[in-house]
């Protein structure tokens, strides 16, 4: 989508026909159908045709997902929906951004480096006036149209620009007045072909940017910094390229979301010293728990399976955090390479997830198959860790009836580098 299609599909007639195009059912072999339509009965270009329909798509998802509880109104493409954060995470992320608003004591500048189609760019706009930077014109057009949409013009603006030839004089020249002190950095992590890109140097623009506006030459007295990164982020990656900061690996109800990187004021948020080098936030609901590395990492012993095995929630495990909640739920680990926790009793933490062992055996798709047929299990599921199984092609190879016993969980893993399936049921 170029600009001037985006132009289009923010306009009064644009978006009409988008509000239209969402109630109806939009099945992918109608596409060609729909698009004609949109040219024939309403004068469109083609390029105006697919920017609204692509829109109007990206919105039904929006929608679908929850991702923004005013999606209706809002303007995306499918890739930025993909790449925007939902908006449980930005307020979780705000809360930060506003305590250090409020201890600065002024009305806080924010810059939104990489600010897309606005999603983290609106979020912090309670905070403070928001200036989103961003290459792309066209997704510059629908952060402003969302800007609109929300009823918050009046504390953003979206600026196109390079941010890696952001310096403090030619952010001073477009606000001579405004002390930007905030600053959220959003860079892109796919590359043309829309793969993933997993190192930090090759995301759009690189990760080491950041360096520019940390410096002295940096944007005036910026104070605080946030970037999101992807959540398997290289620690070493991070430590080669000199940056000091916490990593918080959030997930939400269960799955890892993202991480952020905290530099600066943005690092102690309660303006405590802390140490924190890593922390896993759950959200929950409504509800957040927070795990971090102030007090050290504990030594957590090796030893056999017990009775239960937790599987720690993923921010957990990505943020290296798996013997502090041993600790607290007092298990043990059962390999010291693998996320897996056991222990005699149930775990009540809403951390981790336990399992009880109904039988464990060395890895033989024969003797797994012999016993869950005894079992007879309703419905089974699979995991792994630490296993180069493939559980969808694992289930298949079991070929097992439906019988009407119990749900089970098969994990496969590796116990003293002995690969081990425990058969068990979900607490
Ligand atoms: C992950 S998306 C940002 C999503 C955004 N935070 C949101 O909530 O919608 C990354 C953005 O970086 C922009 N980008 C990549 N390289 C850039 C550069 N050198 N200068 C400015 N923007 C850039 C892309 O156009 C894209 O919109």
């Amino acid at each position: 989508m170029d600009k001037e299609q985006a132009l289009f599909a923010v306009s009064e007639q644009g978006s009409a026909l988008i509000e239209k195009l969402v109630l109806q059912e939009l099945k992918e072999f109608e596409h060609l159908k729909v698009l004609t339509t949109l040219r024939k009965s309403n004068k469109l270009s083609a390029g105006e045709a697919a920017a609204v329909l692509e829109i109007a798509l990206a919105r039904q998802k929006a929608i679908k997902s929850g991702k923004f509880i005013q999606a209706a109104k809002m303007f995306f493409t499918r890739d930025a929906l993909e790449q925007a954060s939902g908006e449980k995470i930005t307020a979780h992320r705000r809360k930060r951004f506003q305590t250090l608003a409020d201890s600065l004591g002024e009305d806080a500048a924010i810059v939104d480096f990489c600010c897309g189609i606005g999603g983290d760019s609106l979020a912090l706009c309670p905070v403070g006036q928001v200036t989103g930077i961003d290459l792309n014109e066209a997704r510059l057009v629908l952060a402003k149209a969302n800007a609109e949409a929300l009823g918050l013009s009046e504390r953003f603006e979206a600026v196109c620009a390079n941010v890696s030839q952001v310096t403090s004089a030619n952010l001073n020249h477009l606000h001579p007045d405004r002390n930007y002190q905030l600053a959220f950095f959003d860079p892109g992590r796919r590359d043309e072909q829309g793969k993933r890109i997993f190192k930090a140097e090759a995301y759009q623009p690189p990760l080491s940017t950041l360096k520019n506006w940390l410096s002295k030459d940096g944007p005036p007295h910026l104070k605080g910094l946030a970037v999101k990164v992807a959540p398997g982020i290289d620690y070493d990656e991070l430590k080669q390229l000199g940056l000091d900061c916490e990593v918080e690996i959030i997930s939400e109800n269960g799955d890892v979301k993202e991480a952020v990187l905290w530099f600066a004021g943005l690092r102690n948020p309660e303006g405590t010293l802390s140490n924190v080098t890593r922390r896993a936030t759950l959200l929950n609901g409504n509800t957040h728990i927070s795990y971090d590395d102030s007090k050290g990492i504990p030594k957590l012993d090796c030893q056999k399976p017990r009775r239960y095995l937790h599987e720690p929630d993923g921010a957990i495990i990505r943020a290296g955090l798996v013997e502090c909640l041993g600790a607290e739920i007092q298990a043990f680990k059962i390999d010291n390479e693998i996320a897996y926790l056991t222990s005699d009793s149930i775990s009540n933490s809403p951390c981790a997830r336990s399992f009880e062992i109904i039988s464990s055996l060395p890895f033989s798709l024969k003797k797994i198959k012999e016993e869950l047929q005894l079992l007879n299990a309703r419905h089974l599921t699979v995991k792994k860790r630490g296993s180069p199984i493939v559980p969808e092609e694992f289930i298949k190879s079991l070929a097992l009836k439906k019988g009407d016993g119990e749900d089970l969980t098969v994990i496969l893993t590796r116990v003293k580098n002995e690969h081990t399936a425990f058969i068990t049921r979900a607490i």
